[in-house]
Formats: C-alpha cells, structure tokens, sequence
C-alpha cells in the first residue's frame, strides 16, 4: 500500500467537525501526522474485504456479529493480561452465540485503536478551575491538571503503537491455539458450574453433546485452533484516521488501515459533517450509531452518503435506543430500509441508550435493562421479519463492578469496590458471558 492518501478522503476538511480536540502547536500536529503517514498499516486490504464480506453475511442472517470492548481503551491498561482477557470473554462468549446462532459469529474487538472519546462538553470545571475535558488517551490525559489535559499530538503516535501491539498480540492468541473451540468450551463450563450461573446448565450440557457428535463424527479439531478477529473503533479523531488511510496497490481503492470496521459515533453522524465524509472515501465496512432521535430520512441520507449503491456488507447501523424507547423507535427505521431495499446489517448497542446515574454518583447501567434492549431489538426484527445481525456491548474480562446486577447481582453499594472505567460502565466478564447466553437463546427460538 503506498502512504499517500489522495482525494476523494481528503474531502472531509471542508466540512464541519464536531468532537476535535485544539492541539495548541499546529506544526506539533503537522509533523505528528506527517509521520504516522508513513507507518506501516495496522490491517490490510484482504483482511478488510473479508471482514466486509462476513458482514454482509450477517446482515442476510448467515452470520452473527459480536461486537465487544472497553468504551475506552487506555495506555495504562494497555497489558497482555487484559488483552488476553477480553480475547478470552470475546471468544466464551463467541462460543455460545455460535451454537445458538447456528451460523459463523464475526468476531469484532473494540479494541486496538479505540483510545479517542466524544464528550458531552469541551470543558469540566472542579473547584473553580475548567479545563479542556479529557478525550481519550490518544488525545490527553484524565489526570486534572492543565498540563494532563492540554491536547498533545504526540498521544496519536503512541495509540498507533499501541494499537499495533494488541493487534499483534490479539493475532498470536487467535492463531496460536488460545482460541481452541475445545478449551474455550471448557471455560464455559466452569462458568455455568457456578451456581448464580446454573441456568445456563442445560445449554451448556447441549453444546457438549454438540462436541462430543462432533469428535465422534471425526471432526478436526486441530483445524478449529484458529479464529478470525477483527479491530474497530470509533472514527473519531480526524487527523489519526487521515493518518492512516492508504491507497491498496493492488485494487487502488482507499483504505483507513487503523482498523477493519470503524464507526461513527451518535454525536458526529451529520451527514455533512466530517466524520461521515471520510468514512465516506474508504472502503472499509462502516458504521453509525444511531439514537432514538433518528428518523428515516437520516436513514436515507446516511445510505446515500455511505453505500449509495446498496453493497451489502459496507454499512451497519448500530442502535442504540434506550431500552424504554426500542420497541416504539425502531420499526419505523427498519421498515424505511426494507422499503428501500438497500441493505443494512443491524446492529444492536444496548449500553448507550441505557446510561444512569447511582445514588451514590457512579454512572452505571442496568444488566436488565441491557437485556430488555436487546429483546426489544430482536422483537422488532422478529415482527417485521428482517434480520437482527449483531450485537455491540461494552465489557471488558476483568472482575469490575461498574454494571449494576447480573448473576453475581451487584448492588449500588457494590459499585465502589472495582469501579475502573474512565468513562462508560463495562459488563465485566461473567455479565458478558450472561448475555452471551441470553442471546444465544433468543436466537435459537
Ligand atoms: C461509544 O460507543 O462509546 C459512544 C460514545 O457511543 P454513542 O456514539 O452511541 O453515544
Ligand atoms: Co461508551
């Protein structure tokens, strides 16, 4: 690929671009970015047009995507035990949703790359003093100084690195004999024997059943050592994404080499704006969360900007709805699509809509109301017979205490034992692994 990324991604410079940080030395930034370029590209073009091609799978219900991570990655937690753990969940939980699917789960980390956040305001004021709010470790630092949370450019380079050892790392597990459907089941088993856990016993026993066919059939197991996974992240931080776009020498088409799958985030999705422009000028698969204020006629102009010519696979829309809204707000949104019969992989994002604030002050969720989310989401698919393709959750492998309830049925007072996330709340692994099973369920029936 060479690392030069001319027009038509350039376009997006002349449109209006919400979420940017203000770097305070603009030839700082210049040089910053005059290096990344020439880096060599984190994913590459085939692995990009697989995953496209899996994506358009799920939007047909030949597959099912799993989207999971943190809501934002950081340079501190930026170690193999928690990568290997989130591997880990993301795979348990793959696991399942496969057997209840009955089909291949596109495997999606939200990982490697996902270190930029919008805010809901540029400044956050403590004790009389406002500074810019923070915006991702690859923007500034969370610490409350004004030298922490200055925007420095030199952040982006660190993410690329970063993101470039999880990938290699998230490689060597997937292709290393970690993800080995054998040992991954065996996990899942010591998950279901805990007894907050055991209603998920019988489905469990099935899936050995399963196993023990197949062995018996003389499946090669060897063979299923090894797994596709892919990185996305939230398009968000225009100058890291330009960055990284690079011309496929073999096809000539565009690629942001950052990550397989990017997205747009329910702040930046105007489809003037910039965020959708450059997204608009690679060919990587997209997508663009979408809240309950969307209507159809986003819809359309989201399709006309960013699959204009209806290849299946390019685009998902990610919604994220809230769990008292979804039932009421999304069949028209769907209905619009069917009738317009471009396609759409349709992605369920339980967490966003569903984000409150804990008596004592910790922002939390609700493990019920992420459930009924994602039931309301394949109730409206099931009622007007189109596809659900794929799920979106934050979580991440560790024993945190950030969602409310679950099997383990964490309690408000609870929260302040292991509350780590610097921004969104995350299932923590066995809430991971709880909704794996309720998923794979309701795709069973
Ligand atoms: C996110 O995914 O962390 C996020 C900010 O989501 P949304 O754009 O849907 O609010
Ligand atoms: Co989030």
């Amino acid at each position: 690929m060479s690392d030069l990324a001319p027009l038509p991604a350039r376009a997006w410079r002349g449109r209006p671009a919400a979420q940017q940080p203000v770097y305070p030395d603009a030839a700082e930034l210049a040089a910053v970015v005059a290096d990344l370029r020439t880096r060599p590209p984190l994913v590459f073009a085939g692995e990009v047009d697989a995953l496209r091609e899996l994506m358009a799978a799920a939007s047909a219900g030949e597959a099912f995507v799993l989207m999971g991570g943190d809501c934002a990655e950081s340079f501190s937690d930026n170690t193999a035990d928690n990568i290997r753990l989130k591997v880990q969940t993301i795979l348990q939980m793959a696991a399942v949703l496969t057997y209840g699917a009955s089909t291949p789960v596109v495997k999606v980390g939200r990982m490697a790359g996902q270190y930029a956040k919008p805010r809901s305001a540029d400044t956050e004021t403590r004790g009389g003093v406002t500074l810019p709010s923070f915006r991702g470790d690859s923007v500034n630092s969370h610490e409350f100084s004004p030298q922490a949370r200055t925007p420095d450019p030199r952040r982006m380079l660190d993410a690329y690195l970063r993101s470039g050892t999880t990938l290699n790392l998230i490689r060597a597990f997937t292709m290393g004999g970690y993800a080995d459907l054998r040992e991954v089941h065996s996990w899942n088993r010591g998950f279901t024997a805990n007894p907050a856990y055991s209603r998920f016993e019988a489905f469990a026993e099935e899936i050995d059943r399963a196993m023990r066919f197949m062995e018996a059939a003389g499946v090669d197991f060897e063979a299923l050592r090894q797994v596709d996974f892919y990185a996305a992240h939230e398009a968000l931080l225009l100058e890291y994404e330009d960055a990284m776009i690079r011309r496929d020498s073999r096809s000539g088409r565009l690629y942001d080499t950052s990550a397989h799958f990017l997205w747009v985030g329910e702040r930046t999705r105007d489809v003037d704006g910039a965020h959708v422009a450059i997204l608009q000028g690679v060919h990587n698969p997209v997508g663009v969360k979408i809240g309950p204020g969307t209507s159809p006629e986003d819809v359309f102009s989201l399709m006309d900007r960013l699959n204009p010519h209806g290849e299946p696979g390019r685009l998902s829309l990610i919604t994220r709805m809230g769990a008292d809204r979804i039932r009421h707000v999304l069949p028209a949104l769907v209905e619009a699509v069917q009738a317009d019969g471009r396609p759409v992989t349709w992605i369920t994002d339980p967490m966003h809509g569903n984000t409150v604030t804990a008596e004592n002050g910790y922002k939390t969720r609700d493990f019920e109301t992420v459930m009924d989310e994602v039931r309301g989401f394949f109730e409206v698919h099931q009622a007007l017979g189109t596809v659900p393709g794929g799920v979106h959750v934050e979580l991440t492998g560790d024993d945190v205490t950030e969602v409310r309830g679950g099997g383990e049925r964490i309690g408000t007072a609870t929260l302040e034992e292991r509350y780590e996330t610097l921004v969104d709340p995350r299932l923590n692994h066995q809430q991971s692994l709880e909704i794996a099973f309720e998923v794979a369920e309701m795709l069973r029936s």
